[in-house]
């Protein structure tokens, strides 16, 4: 009996991991590593990826198959967002042709080191496009769209903050103006320069799961959407 119950158990956690990505929202992620923002991803997301959340409703299929088990199985459905959802399904060059010129643009590597902007594109898209239920040319097109249709350092600008040496912003002045300007909840994730002052860094979208539209969402210390 005790056989059978884990059996079934673990097909339908297969069941559910064998169909579409089924994530609630995209973050849409823009870093400042100068004077413009560029692209960092778009990112599926879970909204509850709280762990004890999650080991409460497979209780069960837990104590049935012990920890071991039941971590290997739920594996990345216990945590805050899919990733590598397709290993066979690579970054195709053509497939993205037409969109070159612009994520040369907006979607530059940031990496220090001389990393060729298509590997960075590339594992973006392994890592986060593949859980995306979108193709590869759409998925770039939409995170190309949502950067053209918001542009930070204006609507920034607008609401009076600028990169500034003497200036300091509260995060929830910098979070309400970007809402306020595009309509998205925002999260932020802040750095330190060289001289140790804490400056912006990363700001977190919340995009609906077309990667077109807003998803609401509660705006969350930045740490806890960090990667
Ligand atoms: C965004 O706005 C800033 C400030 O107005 C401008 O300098 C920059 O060129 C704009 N970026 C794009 C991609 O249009």
């Amino acid at each position: 009996m005790k056989l059978v119950l884990a059996f079934a158990l673990v097909l339908s956690l297969l069941a559910v991991s064998s169909t579409a990505e089924d994530f609630d929202f995209f973050y849409f992620v823009q870093q400042k590593p100068a004077v413009d923002f560029g692209i960092h991803g778009l990112w599926p997301n879970y909204a509850k990826c709280d762990r004890d959340d999650h080991l409460r409703r497979h209780g069960l299929a837990r104590a049935v198959l012990g920890d071991d088990a039941f971590f290997s199985i739920v594996g990345r459905q216990g945590r805050c967002w899919p990733e590598f959802c397709n290993d066979d399904n690579e970054l195709i060059l053509s497939q993205i042709g037409g969109l070159v010129a612009s994520l040369d643009r907006s979607w530059p590597t940031l990496s220090c080191k001389n990393r060729e902007s298509f590997q960075f594109w590339s594992y973006e898209w392994r890592k986060h496009g593949t859980c995306s239920n979108l193709e590869q040319h759409e998925y770039f097109k939409r995170a190309l769209a949502l950067k053209a249709r918001h542009n930070l350092t204006a609507i920034l600008a607008d609401a009076g903050i600028v990169p500034s040496n003497t200036e300091t912003y509260s995060l929830s002045s910098v979070r309400d103006a970007v809402a306020q300007g595009t309509g998205f909840t925002a999260n932020l994730q802040c750095n330190r320069d060289a001289d140790g002052e804490a400056q912006l860094f990363q700001v977190y979208m919340c995009v609906d799961k077309k990667g077109e539209g807003a998803h609401r969402l509660p705006a969350v210390n930045a740490q806890q959407v960090s990667r």
